[in-house]
């Protein structure tokens, strides 16, 4: 053995506290953002069929779900309305006293400290469930900016803290900028979906939102998971429309392209874990097929060693409770 020449890589192992000493990536609760989605009536904390633990709560159940948060160190959330009424150019998602204007309001008076931010889009306002106006059976790319940018302003005037807009719309990071700024809202970021693939991933969510669209895809809008250079494309025009920050979804088969985004621009990246995400570890979990804590702080992890900076996961209260432990 002794002319053979060879790295001793497992002398960094041997020990927890060795370990911890030349761990590259560390996970902590300020990284996780927790998506919440609010129903209107009273009374209602509808579980999701499809995503165990997740709920759709009315404003009366928003108070108690804001309190467990913040008993967890969990100190931002992402806010998804799910409207009574429905029409055809989304017009509940820029009404003043729409869903997420009113549980915006609502969070931010009880605990002023969360960061609220407001998911803007239309498609769970549409009747026909496409993120934008249809037009001849087509997405009307300009009409759509016009009602998304009413939607990011009166989300704004209700006290959102970030605005984060996920239709895909071209365009739509410079509009949104646009309108907050003409409104006095220059202070008020924008955390683009810059880089969102028309995903399968996304099918619990739908129930969760009702928001699948009534005909066709999200093909015309949403990206290709076969493409990687459109991703900087994408990326790109959001960075120089000025977006704050930028988000990459789905997160765990889209590791690439968070790395890549990472190292191009010089923005706060933020990894979405969607629904699909979630629900394949809780259905694995529920059957004692995987370790749930491990599988989930292990892909929480591979995200920010990916480059993500935040991570939006249903997984937060789990991962909160973890980590505080
Ligand atoms: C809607 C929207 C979707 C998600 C977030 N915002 C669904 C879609 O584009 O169809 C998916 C989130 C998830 O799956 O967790 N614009």
């Amino acid at each position: 053995m002794q002319d053979i020449q060879f790295k001793r890589h497992r002398r960094l192992r041997r020990t927890d506290s060795m370990r911890a000493l030349v761990r590259e990536t560390h996970l902590r609760t300020d990284d996780l953002i927790y998506p919440i989605f609010v129903v209107e009536g009273e009374g209602h904390k509808n579980p999701v069929a499809s995503m165990p633990g997740v709920h759709q709560v009315s404003l009366d159940y928003l108070t108690e779900e804001m309190n467990e948060l913040v008993h967890l160190n969990i100190r931002s959330v992402i806010v998804f309305g799910v409207p009574n009424e429905k029409d055809e150019i989304g017009s509940k998602a820029f009404h003043e006293e729409g869903i997420v204007q009113r549980a915006v309001r609502q969070i931010k008076e009880e605990h002023p400290a969360l960061t609220v931010i407001a998911d803007t889009c239309l498609c769970q306002y549409t009747d026909h469930g496409h993120c934008g106006v249809v037009r001849d059976g087509e997405i009307e790319n300009d009409e759509s900016l016009e009602y998304i940018t009413k939607t990011a302003v009166t989300q704004a005037e209700a006290g959102a803290d970030i605005i984060a807009p996920s239709n895909m719309m071209d365009g739509f990071v410079a509009a949104i900028r646009q309108g907050l700024d003409e409104a006095g809202f220059s202070n008020i970021p924008v955390m683009s979906y810059a880089v969102k693939y028309a995903s399968s991933f996304y099918g619990p969510f739908r129930d969760a939102a009702h928001s699948s669209p009534q005909f066709g895809d999200r093909r015309a809008y949403q990206m290709d998971p076969a493409n990687r250079l459109e991703a900087i494309r994408e990326a790109e025009s959001d960075v120089n429309e000025g977006a704050d920050f930028l988000i990459v979804k789905p997160a765990l088969a889209y590791l690439d392209i968070m790395r890549e985004v990472k190292d191009r621009f010089n923005l706060p990246l933020v990894a979405y874990n969607v629904s699909g995400e979630y629900s394949m570890i809780k259905a694995a979990a529920q059957n004692g097929w995987v370790n749930e804590q491990e599988i989930v702080l292990e892909k929480l992890t591979a995200m920010k060693r990916a480059g993500a900076d935040l991570i939006i996961t249903y997984f937060a209260k789990d991962a909160a409770k973890w980590l505080n432990q």
